[in-house]
């Protein structure tokens, strides 16, 4: 399972890969904007900043709704590193535009994908990965795991490589559970990974150790 963070924030995005375990960064402008970046160009500068923090995928978000517009952003992220990977919102011209880069070997990440129906468009049109939604909606009193269930078996009923990116993870039992599910991805904050060292039998053992250790020397 790879792991990605979700955050423009370069602290945290430092802090994970020095952890020795982050696989990718994905950021929306949502993320970008909580971090005081605006301006396409401190934009486009802040994503290989990234790049050049991170070993592995980094997704960088068109604005663009219509396909020449998405088109003409997704080559110019696509130019800036090659660890870009040109996410897209999963809407009618998106699934026209992924199609597109997926024949140019663009990569893609269809975001915004809230059922399997979407998630089946996205890999038909060769998405890199495809960007379910969980938290958003557990929000809504919908079971975000179970679309992570439903995409998996779709996907493996006909062997399609999208890779499965869960996203809006909110904790760490989302990363837990998108786990057991076969998620070949999970993206959430530094909280949802550093929540898996937590064990209070650890800190227990770990103090009783230590304190063993003392006494003999
Ligand atoms: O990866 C998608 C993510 O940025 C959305 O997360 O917590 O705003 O639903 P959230």
């Amino acid at each position: 399972m790879k792991f990605f963070i979700d955050t423009a924030n370069l602290d945290q995005i430092k802090e994970a890969q020095d952890l020795g375990i982050l696989d990718g960064v994905t950021t929306n402008p949502s993320l970008m904007a909580k971090e005081g970046i605006t301006g396409r160009d401190n934009i486009l500068k802040h994503y290989v900043a990234i790049c050049n923090i991170v070993d592995g995928d980094v997704s960088a978000e068109v604005i663009a709704t219509d396909f020449e517009g998405m088109v003409k952003e997704g080559e110019e992220l696509a130019g800036l590193h090659e660890q870009i990977v040109v996410k897209v919102p999963m809407i009618k011209e998106g699934i026209k535009a992924i199609k597109y880069f997926t024949d140019q070997g663009i990569r893609t990440n269809c975001t915004l994908v809230f059922s399997s129906g979407q998630a089946l468009l996205a890999a038909k049109a060769g998405a890199t990965y495809v960007s379910p939604f969980i938290g958003r909606l557990d929000d809504i009193s919908t079971d975000g795991l179970n679309l992570i269930a439903e995409i998996r078996m779709i996907y493996d009923n006909y062997g399609f490589d999208t890779e499965i990116l869960a996203a809006s993870v909110r904790h760490t039992m989302h990363v837990i559970d998108c786990a057991k599910l076969g998620a070949d991805v999970m993206t959430g904050p530094l909280s949802s990974i550093l929540g898996l060292l937590k064990h209070p039998l650890t800190d227990i053992g770990l103090e009783q150790f230590l304190a063993d250790y003392k006494k003999g020397n």
